[in-house]
């Protein structure tokens, strides 16, 4: 019964935030011809950054940067969005592209300096890029009990070894170093320009469902996500301190960022393939009732163009799912489907 009122409490106080955020139309205060647009994690043609390349391109916006680490992955993508969108784009849009590792500081500091001299604003920055990690915390130390190891085979030994223990640690620098470092540094970077060059300023970053509700095999991924979470709506509220105040040796002042925090479940798309820091090899998920890349796009550049901040789970029906999370009201269900979808 407590936990009843509980959850109660907490649905009612999420939908009145929802039911007063700001029902202004971001989209008509800012033209798609002049939105400056930064999207960074955009070098995968499967992409949610692909995705929202084209979806800016259809909506007439002009002027597009995508950034990741891949040159050729970044070429493609912009090469296909073009195509894909062609006769139906603007004929001035022009999609810049951006080679960098967004968890050094010299690049993320080259990039900051790359659009103060070459766009002098941005208005819109989304934060996709990421990495996952798919194995449980003994099966990176090979010493899985329910086989799920590193090594792809099944375990003789009860204790890690000392190796193990390091790839234990290296597992979760990357995943940290990926997830968290990497957003913490490109929003220390671009937060400044978007608080002094926009007048609409926002940011989006993809969170995941994984940052709301701990799940097997996925401990290091979950940690990693909740960690982001926790440093995206935490800078929210640091930037409405902040908004108002004088920038120094000017009369201007920074506006109001305001945060959109998107937790999708599991995407049709290969990134867990493609970018787990702790196996090629092991448990892949089944993914038949994952959610299409578009219909994450969709529903997050709603939000956006409705100026409804704060955070977007999706599906919405796990919001109650992660609010049970928070009671430690979930573990059958979850169980049974880590079961199903990861086969642990
Ligand atoms: N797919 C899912 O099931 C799922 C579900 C929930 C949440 N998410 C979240 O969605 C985001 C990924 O988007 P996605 O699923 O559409 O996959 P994706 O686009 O393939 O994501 C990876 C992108 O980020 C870039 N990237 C990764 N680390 C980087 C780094 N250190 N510096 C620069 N670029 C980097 C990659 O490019 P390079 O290789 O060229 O660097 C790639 O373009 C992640 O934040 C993930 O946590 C995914």
């Amino acid at each position: 019964m407590p936990r009843t009122v509980l959850l109660g409490a907490l649905l009612a106080l999420w939908l009145l935030r929802y039911a007063t955020t700001s029902r202004r139309q971001r989209v008509k205060q800012l033209p798609a011809s002049e939105e400056r647009v930064v999207i960074l994690g955009a070098s995968t043609l499967d992409g949610l950054g692909a995705a929202l390349l084209k979806q800016y391109l259809l909506r007439g916006t002009e002027h597009l940067m995508i950034v990741g680490r891949r040159q050729e992955g970044l070429e493609q993508v912009r090469e296909s969005m073009l195509a894909q969108t062609m006769g139906r784009r603007s004929a001035s849009a022009r999609v810049e592209i951006v080679q960098a590792e967004l968890t050094s500081s010299a690049d993320v500091a080259a990039l900051r300096d790359r659009l103060r001299t070459q766009w002098g604003r941005i208005d819109t920055l989304h934060v996709v890029f990421g990495v996952t990690s798919i194995l449980p915390i003994l099966g990176v130390a090979d010493v899985d009990p329910c086989g799920v190891n590193a090594s792809g085979t099944a375990s003789l030994d009860v204790h890690p070894t000392r190796e193990g223990l390091d790839r234990i640690a290296a597992t979760v620098q990357q995943s940290s170093d990926g997830n968290l470092k990497g957003t913490a540094m490109v929003l220390g970077a671009l937060l400044p320009l978007l608080q002094t060059t926009s007048a609409h300023p926002a940011v989006v970053v993809i969170g995941s469902v994984a940052g709301l509700i701990p799940a097997p095999t996925r401990a290091v991924y979950c940690a990693t996500k909740a960690s982001q979470h926790f440093l995206v709506r935490s800078m929210a509220l640091e930037c409405e301190s902040q908004a108002g105040t004088l920038v120094p040796g000017t009369q201007q002042r920074r506006k109001h960022v305001p945060f959109l925090l998107v937790a999708p479940g599991p995407i049709k798309n290969s990134f867990v393939a493609k970018y787990a820091v702790d196996a090629r090899t092991g448990p892949r998920d089944n993914r038949e009732k994952a959610l299409e890349v578009d219909e994450v796009v969709r529903a997050t550049l709603q939000r956006v163009d409705k100026a409804q901040w704060g955070t977007l789970v999706l599906p919405s029906r796990v919001l109650y799912g992660s609010l049970l999370a928070q009671l430690d009201a979930t573990r059958g269900w979850i169980g049974r489907m880590a079961h199903r979808m990861y086969h642990y």
